[in-house]
This record gives C-alpha cells, sequence and structure tokens, in this order.
C-alpha cells in the first residue's frame, strides 16, 4: 500500500441492513475504533438506509455509499435513484458495476460509464467494480476482461477525477465463497489496472486514484493484502456485517502504514 494514498475501507452491506439496524451498527463501529485517522472508512447500506446511517456516521468520521445509482438527474424512470438524491441524504459515495449488478440486473459498461459521469457531476466518489468470471481466469481472459471493463468505465472521465474516484478489483470467483485471491494475484490485478489508467488518463492520475480489493477479505488476511503496492484499500462484503471483524480489518490495513 503506498503512503501518499489514503487507504478506503468500504463495507458493502448488500441486502442486509435496515436503517435502525446500520445506524447501531456504525454507533458501534464508531466507539470501537474511535476518532478515525489515516483512512477512510465506509459502509454501504440499501437506498433506504442510507439517510438514517449518514447522520450518525457523520458524527464518527464514518462515510457513507450508495450500493448503486441512476445516470439521470430526474425524469420519468420509476424505480430508480438520482445522484442528487443520494447526496441529499448525506452519503459522500456510490459503489458502480458491483459484480453482481452486472450478473443478476443487467448493468452493462456503458451504463457503468453513464453513472461514473453522472456521479462524479454530483460531487460523489465512485467506487468503481471491476473483476473476471472464474471461466475468464482459467481461459486466460483476466487482463482483456478487466481492460474492457476499465477502459469503459473510465471512457468519461478526466484525469483531475482521479482522486474522488476509487476503483475495485473484485474477482468474481473470490465474492462469497471464502476463497481469496492470493496476495500477488491480487497485487498483480491491481498493478495492471494501475498501468491501465497511466495509458488512460496519465501517471499523476495513476498515482493519485485509490485501487481495492475485494473478495472474502477478511481480518486474518487483510494485512498481507493491504501491504501490497498497488492495493490501497479493501471493499468488504459479508465480514463488515459484524462490527469486530470490519474493525480487524480496518485495524490490520492501518498498521500496514506504519
Ligand atoms: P465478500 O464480498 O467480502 O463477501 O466476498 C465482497 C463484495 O461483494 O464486495
Amino acid at each position: 500500500m503506498s503512503a501518499v494514498r489514503t487507504p478506503v475501507l468500504a463495507g458493502n452491506w448488500k441486502l442486509f441492513k435496515t436503517g435502525s439496524e446500520g445506524a447501531e451498527f456504525v454507533a458501534a463501529l464508531g466507539r470501537r475504533l474511535g476518532r478515525i485517522q489515516g483512512v477512510d472508512v465506509v459502509v454501504a447500506p440499501s437506498f433506504t438506509a442510507l439517510y438514517q446511517v449518514a447522520q450518525v456516521a457523520v458524527e464518527h468520521g464514518i462515510g457513507v455509499a450508495s450500493q448503486d445509482v441512476y445516470w439521470e438527474e430526474q425524469g420519468a424512470f420509476t424505480g430508480e435513484v438520482a445522484p442528487r438524491m443520494i447526496k441529499d441524504t448525506g452519503a459522500g459515495w456510490v459503489i458502480i458495476g458491483h459484480s453482481e449488478r452486472r450478473q443478476f440486473f443487467g448493468e452493462t459498461n456503458d451504463g457503468v460509464a453513464r453513472k461514473v459521469r453522472a456521479v462524479l457531476h454530483a460531487k460523489l466518489r465512485p467506487i468503481l467494480c471491476v473483476g473476471e468470471l472464474e471461466e475468464q481466469r482459467v481461459a486466460g481472459e483476466t487482463e482483456q476482461v478487466l481492460k474492457t471493463q476499465v477502459e469503459a468505465g473510465l471512457s468519461m472521465v478526466e484525469a483531475t477525477n482521479m482522486s474522488s474516484l476509487a476503483l475495485a478489483y473484485e474477482p468474481v470467483w473470490a465474492i462469497g465463497t471464502g476463497r481469496t485471491a492470493t496476495p500477488q494475484q491480487a497485487q498483480e490485478a491491481c498493478a495492471f489496472i494501475r498501468e491501465l489508467v497511466v495509458e488512460k488518463l496519465g501517471t499523476n492520475a495513476a498515482a493519485t486514484v485509490r485501487i481495492l480489493y475485494g473478495g472474502s477479505v477478511k481480518p486474518d488476511n487483510a494485512a498481507e493484502l493491504m501491504s501490497q503496492d498497488d492495493i490501497d484499500g479493501g471493499l468488504v462484503g459479508g465480514a463488515s456485517l459484524e462490527v469486530e471483524s470490519f474493525a480487524g480489518i480496518i485495524e490490520q490495513s492501518r498498521a500496514t502504514r506504519t
């Protein structure tokens, strides 16, 4: 993990916590960690819980993310949520292109690109997720898949936006499976992604952007993953649902910087 990039530890709560459960969680996490410094801690509840969680999170220096967004500012789009609505809840971040959205809800690279642009336009911070399926890794297609997803996701982004954007490398075969990528596999993929950013937006942009690893991150594997040069934090699913395990991951990650 680079000394110049503040790590991001983001908990993706998926379809689990209500507003009151989430608010209670961030209060407990805040008490457990004390004033958080040197790391951006973020939790991502469901849309309906954003406001309630953000109200408490702000008191503890914890950031809040939505798990998705729509790219239009307003209009006849029943069921959708616009960036400015997310901002109005007090949330500051938006997860875009998570593999579960891509796999189960028809998320496309084109949609991801529009969402990233809309989120940046609203002065929110995107966490852009990319990652290969198991069969793509086995077929030796990992780099091609990452290249397509990263280039599409960043197609409407300027170099100056990269300090407020995070990329998350999440191999789909490691999500929710307990099968973590090895630190070497994760580092290799994150270094490749950073190289793609160099080619597209230049070395300064690539040096600033935070690249997270996600996929079965746990307290006992966090330190080794987060100590890799090109890994600047984690996107954590299952292990972010309990205060103790999420706090453990945050502490382990913070310790790799000292
Ligand atoms: P996991 O999920 O930590 O449960 O593997 C990660 C994610 O989906 O972001």
